[in-house]
Formats: C-alpha cells, structure tokens, sequence
C-alpha cells in the first residue's frame, strides 16, 4: 500500500519537475540521474547526503518500470536509513518520529543547506515545526534563548526522561558550575535542590529571570501542601507567610547554614520585622517585640535561647498570637488545665494545681499556694499574664511592671524578700507572703 503511494508520488514528482524544465523524462537507464538538466539542485546544497554525492540513487530508489521513469523503495521507513546508520536509536526512550520512521521529517534524504541534513536552516527552528517550548515566556534560559535545543536533548533517543542527554541535574550542573560549589558550603540542602531542579525552574523560560515555574508561596505549595493548608486554613494567620513571596520572607529556595533553611537563625529573622510596631487590623498594633526585651534583666528561658518556636508556630495557627499551644488572652480566665498548654508544655502543671505544698512553688505563704489561690478557680482565675510578662522584665521571675487594664496601665510594684515577696498591685492593698513566718490575711 505505502509502497503504491511512493510510487504514485515519485512519478507525479517526476512528471512536475520534467514538465517545469521541459526535459523529456529518460526511458532507458542512465549513469547519472543528477545533471544539469535533471534532478540539479539534488548536488549542489551545502551538504550533500553521503550516496547522493556518489549518484548512487538506487541506494535507496529502485527501478520499477525504466520505460515510465517509475522508482521505489524496497526498504521503508526506519529500514530505509538504518540500512546504512545501524542504530539510531537504541536507547530506553525513543523520540516519536524516530519511533514511526518518519527520519525524513528531520532530515532531507537528498541534501540541504542546514547541517546534518536538516531541511531547517538550525536546529531550533526544526524543532519550532512541532514544539512550542519557547512560547509565551517573558524571559528565555540562556542556551534555550540561542536555539541550542540540542546540548540538553537528543534527537533521537536517550537513556533519560524527556531525551535528556544526562540525568537533569547533572546537566544543569555541567553549566552551572558556580551553583554547584557554592551548594557544597552549607550544611542544609532542600532536598530537591539534590536532584529535581526542575521542580522549581522551567529549563526552558519564564515570567521572570530566575525562570521559576511559579512564584512563592505557590511554588513552594506544590510540594508543600501541609504548609499551605496551615497558612491558608488557620484561624490565626501571619500574612507574611502567605502573601505573594511569603515563604521567601523567610526562606531560601537551595540551601542555608541554618537549620530548616532558613535565611537567619529564628530570633533574628523574626525581629526583621518586629523590631517595629506592626499592625494586625485597623484597630490593633502590636508591640515591638525588640522593645519588649531590650535593655530587660531577665530573659524567660527560651527567649535568652532564641527559641521562638517552643511557644510560637510560624506559618499559622489555632491559638492567639500564633502560639503553639492554648494560652488564655485575658487576664481573667475560669480555670482548667488546658487553658495553660502552653506554660505546662514546659512547667509542671502542679504548680497551681495543688492547694497546700512546701516545696512545688515559692509563690506561697506558709504552704498556701498563692498560684492555686489566684489561677485555679472556676470563673475569674487570674491568668499568668496577670502578674508575668511572658518574653521578659526587669523584675525577678519575670513579673511584670505593670499590666494593661483598659487604658490604665496597672502597676504591680513586686518586690522579692528572702522567705518571699509583696506586692502593691491596682487591685487591692499591699499585700506580703513569707514561706516561713506565714501572713495573716484579713478577709
Ligand atoms: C538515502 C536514500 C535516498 C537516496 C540515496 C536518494 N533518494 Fe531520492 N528520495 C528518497 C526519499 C526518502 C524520498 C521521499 C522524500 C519525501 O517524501 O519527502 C525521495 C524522493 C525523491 C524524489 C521525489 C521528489 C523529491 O525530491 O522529493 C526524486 C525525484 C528523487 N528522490 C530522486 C533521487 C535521485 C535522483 C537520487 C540520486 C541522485 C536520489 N533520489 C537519491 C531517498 C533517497
Ligand atoms: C546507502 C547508505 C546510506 C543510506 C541508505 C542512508 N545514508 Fe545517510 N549517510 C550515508 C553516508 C555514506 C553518509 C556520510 C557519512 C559521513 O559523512 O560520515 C551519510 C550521512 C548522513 C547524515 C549526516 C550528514 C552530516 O552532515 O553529517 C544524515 C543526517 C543522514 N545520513 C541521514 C540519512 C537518512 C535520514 C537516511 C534515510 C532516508 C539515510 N541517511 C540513508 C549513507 C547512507
Ligand atoms: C526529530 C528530528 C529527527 C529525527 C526524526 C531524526 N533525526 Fe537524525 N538527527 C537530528 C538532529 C537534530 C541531528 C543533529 C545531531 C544532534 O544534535 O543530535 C541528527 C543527526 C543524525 C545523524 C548524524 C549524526 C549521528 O548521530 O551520527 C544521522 C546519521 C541521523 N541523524 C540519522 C537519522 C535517522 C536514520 C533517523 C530515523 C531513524 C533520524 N536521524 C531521525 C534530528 C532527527
Ligand atoms: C516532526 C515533528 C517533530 C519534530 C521536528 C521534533 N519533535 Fe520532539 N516530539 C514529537 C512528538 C510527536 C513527540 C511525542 C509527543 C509529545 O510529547 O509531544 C515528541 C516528544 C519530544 C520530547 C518529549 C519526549 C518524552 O520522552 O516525553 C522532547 C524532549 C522532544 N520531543 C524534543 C525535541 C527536540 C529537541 C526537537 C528538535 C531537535 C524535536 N523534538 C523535534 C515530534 C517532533
Ligand atoms: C537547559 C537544558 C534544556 C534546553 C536548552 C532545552 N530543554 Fe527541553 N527540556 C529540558 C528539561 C530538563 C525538560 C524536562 C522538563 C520537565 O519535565 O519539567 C525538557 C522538556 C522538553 C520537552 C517535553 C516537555 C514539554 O515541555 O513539552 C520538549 C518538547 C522540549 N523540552 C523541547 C525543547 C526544545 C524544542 C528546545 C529548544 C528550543 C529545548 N527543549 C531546549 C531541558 C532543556
Ligand atoms: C548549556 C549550558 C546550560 C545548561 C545545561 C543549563 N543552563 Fe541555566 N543558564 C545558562 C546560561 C548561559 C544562563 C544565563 C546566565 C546569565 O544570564 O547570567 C542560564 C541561566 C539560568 C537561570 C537564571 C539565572 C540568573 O542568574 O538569572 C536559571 C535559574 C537556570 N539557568 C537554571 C538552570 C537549570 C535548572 C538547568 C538544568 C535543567 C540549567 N539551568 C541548565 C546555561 C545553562
Ligand atoms: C525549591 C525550588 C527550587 C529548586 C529545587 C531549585 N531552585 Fe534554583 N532558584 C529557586 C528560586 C526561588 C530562585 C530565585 C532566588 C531569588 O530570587 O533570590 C532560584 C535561583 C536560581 C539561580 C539564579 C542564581 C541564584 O542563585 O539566585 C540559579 C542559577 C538556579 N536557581 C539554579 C538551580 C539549579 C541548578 C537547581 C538544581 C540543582 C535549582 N536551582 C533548584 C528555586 C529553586
Ligand atoms: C519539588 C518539590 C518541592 C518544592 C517545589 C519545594 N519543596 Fe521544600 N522540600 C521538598 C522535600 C522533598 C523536602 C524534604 C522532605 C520534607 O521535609 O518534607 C523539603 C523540605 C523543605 C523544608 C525543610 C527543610 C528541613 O531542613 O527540614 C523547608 C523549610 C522547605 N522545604 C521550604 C520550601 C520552600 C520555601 C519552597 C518554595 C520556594 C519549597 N520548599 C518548595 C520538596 C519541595
Ligand atoms: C516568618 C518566617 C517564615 C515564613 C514566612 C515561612 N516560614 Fe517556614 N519555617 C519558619 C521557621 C522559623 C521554621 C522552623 C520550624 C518552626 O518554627 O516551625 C520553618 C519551618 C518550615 C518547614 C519545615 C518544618 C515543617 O513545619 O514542616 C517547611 C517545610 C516550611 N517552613 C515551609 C514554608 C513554606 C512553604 C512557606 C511559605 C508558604 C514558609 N515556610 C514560610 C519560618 C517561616
Ligand atoms: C517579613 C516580616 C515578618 C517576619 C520575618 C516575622 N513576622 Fe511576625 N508578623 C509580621 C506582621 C506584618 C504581623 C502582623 C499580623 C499579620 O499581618 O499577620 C505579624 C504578626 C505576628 C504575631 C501576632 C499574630 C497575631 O495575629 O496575633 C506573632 C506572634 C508573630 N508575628 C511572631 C513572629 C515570629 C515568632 C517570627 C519569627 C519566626 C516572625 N513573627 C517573623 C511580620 C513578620
Ligand atoms: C515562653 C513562650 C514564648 C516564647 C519563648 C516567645 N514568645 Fe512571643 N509571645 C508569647 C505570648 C504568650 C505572647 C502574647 C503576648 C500577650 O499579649 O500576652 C507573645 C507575643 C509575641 C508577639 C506579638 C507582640 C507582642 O509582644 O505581644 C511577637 C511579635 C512575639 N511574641 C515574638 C516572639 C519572638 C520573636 C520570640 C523569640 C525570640 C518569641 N516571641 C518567643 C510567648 C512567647
Ligand atoms: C518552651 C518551654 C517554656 C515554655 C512554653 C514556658 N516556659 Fe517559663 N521557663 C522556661 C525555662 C527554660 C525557664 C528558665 C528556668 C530556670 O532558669 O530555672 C523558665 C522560667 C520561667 C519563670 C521564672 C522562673 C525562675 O525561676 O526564674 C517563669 C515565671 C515562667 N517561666 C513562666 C512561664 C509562663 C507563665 C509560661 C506560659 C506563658 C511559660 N513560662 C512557658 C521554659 C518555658
Ligand atoms: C497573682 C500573680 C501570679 C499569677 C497569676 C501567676 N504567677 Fe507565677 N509566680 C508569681 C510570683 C510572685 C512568683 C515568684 C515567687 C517567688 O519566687 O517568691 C511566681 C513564680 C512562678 C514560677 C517560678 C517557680 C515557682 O513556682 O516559684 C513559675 C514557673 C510560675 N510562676 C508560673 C506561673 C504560671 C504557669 C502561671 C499561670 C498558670 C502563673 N505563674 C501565674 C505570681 C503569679
């Protein structure tokens, strides 16, 4: 059947060509078949097919009928080329047209001003006849930009997805040598920054000149999808993480010295942003956080150790102020356990648990424990908050100056003794507790 069809075509071709010329088609053998008056331009390309040059046309055309000038092919499609090129494509995965045999798609059996006999004048613009790769970006890669499809692909087949000529990353290393050392210094690697560069870069263009297939956060949330959940379900958000950029606010996309790449260590990272006040509605700013600890005495544990992350969650979450677990935002709270997650993640929860104790807490008079006495009770327990500032202060066992009660600023005036301590709060009288010599209260 494709053999009647070539030949239909040989001798309709043959008829056009001898009609445009007005030579008369030969009836009889000849020596040569490209001659100035037939077939001419078949010798005179840049670049003439091996057998063509020699006028060996019956490499691959056979006489069928000398009398009416009618040719064939005895071998077809692949057949046809791999008689002489033995093995074009032995690797795993074969490109389609060499698949069909369609070689001549890629190459001009005859000759051709393009190298390697290809009827374009680059290789690019080959390609271009099928693929659209290069469309639509603002910003083309490099050796895309200069049509050099082939340092990346090849034509024929390869071992790799996608016809590349070596495993993707290690072809983008074979550029990118800077990359490739500068990656070696530090000690955290993203994981896909080892082997998917591809995950994050189009190798072949984009919107902008890092050629990044989308931009953060929903870059990153194509992989990430716990994270996005986080930053876009919570009901405590920080838009920093997913405003347009967001997670490079914080992150960087290869490689850091710092654990879960960051750009910083925490602290430093957070006060970037905090070292000023910032707004969370129109009619809420939030402290400093800098001011809250600069020039401060005493820094609560992990504040001193820069461990944000024991009380707070980055990307979002259930409890106010971002805080990892539950942590009252009043100062009056009916009491239970889980109203104080947060604290007893760290301290023991007996601390206000327990009414009478010699040794669980120094905030007692006598063994009455004055934490039990103003935390756990079942409507207006006072919440830490109340008497302890949570980040840090100038007073011992980070007791607040003062707290805010409406306007007012509240003083606490805390002084610590040695058996105990007194306070002269705004809510009721000096009052002093001695672990030793026990106060008498007067109710
Ligand atoms: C390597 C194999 C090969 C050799 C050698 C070869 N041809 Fe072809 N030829 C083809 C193929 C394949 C086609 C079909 C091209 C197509 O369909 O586009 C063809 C088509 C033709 C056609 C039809 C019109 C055209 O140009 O497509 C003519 C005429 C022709 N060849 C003449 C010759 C002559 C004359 C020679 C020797 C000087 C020659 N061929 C050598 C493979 C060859
Ligand atoms: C009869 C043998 C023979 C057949 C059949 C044949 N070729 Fe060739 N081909 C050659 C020879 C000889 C060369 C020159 C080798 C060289 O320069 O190293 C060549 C070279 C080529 C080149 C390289 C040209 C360059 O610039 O380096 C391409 C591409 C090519 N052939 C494609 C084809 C295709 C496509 C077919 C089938 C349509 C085909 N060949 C069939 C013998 C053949
Ligand atoms: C999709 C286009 C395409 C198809 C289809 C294709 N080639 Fe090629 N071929 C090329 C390109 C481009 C080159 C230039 C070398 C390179 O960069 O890979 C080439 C190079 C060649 C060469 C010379 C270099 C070498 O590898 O020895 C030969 C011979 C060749 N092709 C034969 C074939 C044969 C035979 C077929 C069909 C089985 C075929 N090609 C199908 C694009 C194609
Ligand atoms: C005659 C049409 C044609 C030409 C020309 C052509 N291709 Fe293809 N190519 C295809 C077809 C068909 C497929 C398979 C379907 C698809 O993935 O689009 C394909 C697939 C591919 C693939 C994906 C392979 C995979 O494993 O998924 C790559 C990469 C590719 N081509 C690169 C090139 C390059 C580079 C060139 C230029 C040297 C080129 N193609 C020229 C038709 C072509
Ligand atoms: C820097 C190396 C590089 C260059 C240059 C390059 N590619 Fe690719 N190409 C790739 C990689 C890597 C993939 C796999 C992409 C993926 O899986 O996301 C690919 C995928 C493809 C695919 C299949 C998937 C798709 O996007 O459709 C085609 C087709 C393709 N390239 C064609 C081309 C053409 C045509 C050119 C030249 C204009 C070119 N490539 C230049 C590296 C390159
Ligand atoms: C053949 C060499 C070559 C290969 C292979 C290569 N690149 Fe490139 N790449 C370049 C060149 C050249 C530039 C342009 C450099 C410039 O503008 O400073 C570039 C630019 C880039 C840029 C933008 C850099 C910037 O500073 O704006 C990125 C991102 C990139 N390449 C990623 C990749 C990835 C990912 C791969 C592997 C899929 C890869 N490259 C493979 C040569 C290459
Ligand atoms: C997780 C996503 C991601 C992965 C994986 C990734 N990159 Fe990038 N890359 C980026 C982003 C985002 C930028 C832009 C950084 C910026 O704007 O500062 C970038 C920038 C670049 C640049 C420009 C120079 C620079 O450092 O800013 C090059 C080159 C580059 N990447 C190459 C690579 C190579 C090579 C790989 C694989 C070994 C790779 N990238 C893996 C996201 C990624
Ligand atoms: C192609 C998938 C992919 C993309 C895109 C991606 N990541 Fe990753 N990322 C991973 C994998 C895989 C890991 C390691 C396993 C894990 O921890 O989930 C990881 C781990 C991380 C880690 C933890 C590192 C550690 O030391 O534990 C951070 C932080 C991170 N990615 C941030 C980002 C950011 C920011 C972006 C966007 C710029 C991003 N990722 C985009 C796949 C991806
Ligand atoms: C305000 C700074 C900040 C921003 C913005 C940010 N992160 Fe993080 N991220 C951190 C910190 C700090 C950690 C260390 C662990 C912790 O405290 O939760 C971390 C840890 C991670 C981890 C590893 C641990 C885990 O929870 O799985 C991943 C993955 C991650 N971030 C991805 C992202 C992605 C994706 C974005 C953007 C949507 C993003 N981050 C935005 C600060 C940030
Ligand atoms: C890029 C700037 C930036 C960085 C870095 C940053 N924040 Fe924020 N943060 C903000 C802004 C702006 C707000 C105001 C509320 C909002 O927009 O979500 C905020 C709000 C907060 C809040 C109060 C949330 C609320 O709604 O009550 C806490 C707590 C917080 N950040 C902690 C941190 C911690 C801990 C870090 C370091 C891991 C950090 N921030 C890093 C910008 C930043
Ligand atoms: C021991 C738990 C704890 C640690 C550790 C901690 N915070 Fe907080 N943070 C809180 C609590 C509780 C609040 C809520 C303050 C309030 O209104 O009572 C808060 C509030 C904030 C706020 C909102 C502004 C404000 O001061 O009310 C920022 C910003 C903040 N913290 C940043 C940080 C940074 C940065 C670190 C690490 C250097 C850190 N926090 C460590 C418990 C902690
Ligand atoms: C991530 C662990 C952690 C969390 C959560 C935490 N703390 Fe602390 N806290 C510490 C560490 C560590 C110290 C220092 C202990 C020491 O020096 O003996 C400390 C010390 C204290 C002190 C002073 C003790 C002293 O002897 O000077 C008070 C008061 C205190 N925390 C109250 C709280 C309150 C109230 C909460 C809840 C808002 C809380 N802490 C949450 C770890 C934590
Ligand atoms: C009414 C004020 C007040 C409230 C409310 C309060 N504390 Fe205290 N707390 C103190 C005083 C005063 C001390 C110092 C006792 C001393 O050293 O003399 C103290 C000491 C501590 C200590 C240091 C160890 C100890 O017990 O001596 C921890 C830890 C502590 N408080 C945790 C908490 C937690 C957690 C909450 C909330 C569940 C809380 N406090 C509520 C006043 C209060």
């Amino acid at each position: 059947m494709a053999k009647r069809v070539y030949r239909v075509v040989i001798v309709f071709m043959c008829v056009l060509i001898s009609g445009a010329l007005a030579v008369d088609k030969p009836t009889t053998p000849q020596k040569t078949c490209a001659t100035d008056e037939c077939h001419a331009d078949y010798g005179k390309k840049a670049f003439v097919h091996g057998p063509v040059g020699l006028g060996d046309c019956k490499a691959c055309h056979k006489p069928l009928n000398p009398q009416e000038h009618t040719y064939e092919f005895d071998r077809k499609g692949r057949d046809l080329c791999e008689y002489c090129h033995l093995d074009q494509a032995t690797k795993k995965n074969i490109h389609e047209p060499v698949k069909t045999g369609d070689c001549i798609e890629c190459h001009d059996p005859h000759s051709s001003d393009g190298k390697f006999l290809i009827p374009e004048k680059t290789v690019a613009a080959l390609c271009a006849k099928c693929h659209t790769v290069t469309e639509g970006f603002a910003f083309l890669h490099g050796p895309t930009a200069v049509g050099e499809c082939t340092v990346c692909h090849q034509s024929h087949s390869s071992d790799y997805p996608d016809l590349l000529v070596s495993d993707h990353a290690e072809l983008c290393f074979s550029c990118h040598v800077v990359t490739q050392r500068e990656l070696k210094k530090y000690e955290f690697i993203h994981e896909p920054t080892k082997n998917d560069c591809i995950g994050c870069h189009d190798p072949h263009g984009g919107s902008d000149s890092k050629l990044v297939k989308n931009l953060a956060p929903f870059l990153c949330y194509t992989c990430h999808k716990d994270i996005q959940k986080i930053a876009e379900n919570s009901t405590y958000q920080h838009s920093v993480v997913g405003d347009i950029g967001g997670c490079m606010n914080c992150h960087t996309p290869h490689a850091s010295t710092v654990k879960f790449l960051l750009k910083k260590d925490a602290a430093t990272l957070c006060i970037t942003c905090h070292d000023k006040p910032v707004g969370i509605s129109e009619d809420e700013v939030l402290p400093a956080f800098t001011d809250e600890i600069e020039d401060k005495e005493f820094k609560h544990g992990p504040v001193a150790e820069n461990d944000c992350s024991g009380c707070h969650v980055t990307h979002g979450g259930e409890h106010f102020r971002l805080l990892a677990k539950e942590y009252p935002p009043q100062f009056y709270a009916p009491f239970s356990k889980e109203n104080y997650a947060l604290c007893f993640s760290c301290h023991p929860e007996s601390v206000v648990l327990t009414r009478e104790t010699s040794d669980l807490t120094d905030f007692r008079n006598g063994n009455l424990n004055l934490h039990y006495v103003h935390v756990n009770k079942p409507d207006k327990g006072r919440t830490c908050r109340s008497c302890h500032a949570t980040h840090a202060s100038n007073l011992p066992k980070h007791i607040r100056e003062s707290v805010p009660y409406g306007v007012w600023k509240l003083p606490i005036k805390f002084e610590k003794t040695e058996t105990g301590g007194r306070c002269t709060p705004g809510c009721h009288l000096p009052y002093n507790y001695d672990r030793q010599s026990p106060e008498v209260y007067e109710r």
